[in-house]
């Protein structure tokens, strides 16, 4: 289903998303605790079966868990796997939960035409559509039968400092909007889980910063983690030694002249595809010699500059 307000629906379980999910290199404290967030915020009574195990009865730290708003912020550079994360993690969710969950992309796309309220409006019919879904959710006893997230990408169009000067007025009330609809989601106990992602974590608006249950921050690719992204995208190419490999992630990283090195992506979906063409076009094998040649020159992108 796509429609007007939303991107791409996805149903979980989804195996092709858990392969994604599962390829996303240097992640695993983030996706263990964005799953076990994501259960606990949307099965609270997950959380007073354990206290009922481990301790005698309901803990009061339990209490003050389930307060919490159900919204995970994912920041980082560009390249660094968030939107790739929080379009799969549906997957190892209904995993988790035993039920189907329903990923809602936020399509922000009619902000750029400009018109007066239409981003306010979006955002809020938006919320009330999930809502509406997500309140037939649970079974008569209580019981949940599917679970929704909410996914807000490149929220820094939306969610993006209130204090910024030059912020249009408009961009206020779309923040509004979302933080309201949100904390309706936690007063009315929905099952919906929002995950927001932006390039510009200093541009977080404060108030929503404070309400999120948890912000993540994605990094780039150290040596080791290139390493091992460049080993699986090049295995089967016997020309290609692990001391290759090992040269081509050091010429990928940060240099003395270039504080950063390339990101996930641009292994992935630049470095890599690039040296395959290469080699194609000169109807010749990849090799480790012109891998490194290719690896000399490569201009990774550069991070996410804040405007002054
Ligand atoms: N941590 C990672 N491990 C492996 N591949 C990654 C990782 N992060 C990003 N990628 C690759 O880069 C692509 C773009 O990542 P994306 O999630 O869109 O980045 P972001 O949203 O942070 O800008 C992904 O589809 C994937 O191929
Ligand atoms: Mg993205």
């Amino acid at each position: 289903m796509t429609s007007e307000l939303f991107g791409h629906v996805q149903e979980f379980p989804d195996p092709d998303s858990g392969e994604r999910f599962d390829a996303l290199v240097g992640l695993d404290a983030v996706k263990r605790r964005l799953v076990d967030e994501a259960i606990v915020l949307l099965k609270p009574e997950v959380l007073d079966k354990w206290s009922s195990k481990h301790h005698d009865g309901l803990v009061a730290a339990v209490r003050s868990v389930r307060e919490r708003v159900p919204l995970i912020v994912l920041a980082g550079d560009v390249g660094t796997g968030k939107t790739e994360l929080a379009e799969t993690v549906g997957h190892p969710i209904a995993r988790a939960l035993g039920v189907d969950v329903t990923l809602y992309p936020l399509s922000l796309n009619a902000r750029g035409s400009g018109l007066v309220g239409q981003m306010t409006t979006l955002i809020t019919s938006a919320l009330t559509e999930v809502g509406q879904r997500a309140a037939k959710a649970r079974s008569t006893n209580g019981n949940l039968n599917r679970a929704f997230v909410l996914l807000v990408d490149e929220a820094d169009s939306v969610a993006q400092s209130r204090e910024l000067a030059e912020m249009h007025h408009e961009d206020r009330a779309g923040v509004n909007a979302l933080i309201q609809g949100i904390d309706t989601f936690r007063k009315d106990g929905l099952p919906v889980l929002t995950i927001m992602c932006t390039n510009r974590p200093d541009a977080i608006d404060p108030a929503v910063a404070r309400r999120a249950a948890h912000i993540f921050s994605l990094e780039r690719p150290d040596q080791a983690q290139r390493d091992f992204v460049l080993q699986a995208a090049l295995s089967g190419a016997s020309n290609i030694t692990n001391a290759d490999i090992e040269k081509v992630a050091h010429l990928l990283g940060a240099t003395e002249d270039r504080p950063y090195g390339a990101t996930y992506s641009d292994l992935r979906q630049r470095f890599v595809p690039d040296a395959v063409l290469d080699a194609f076009g000169r109807d010749a094998p990849l090799d480790g010699e012109r891998l490194i040649e290719l690896a000399s020159s490569f201009v990774p992108t550069r991070p996410f500059v804040q405007e002054p």
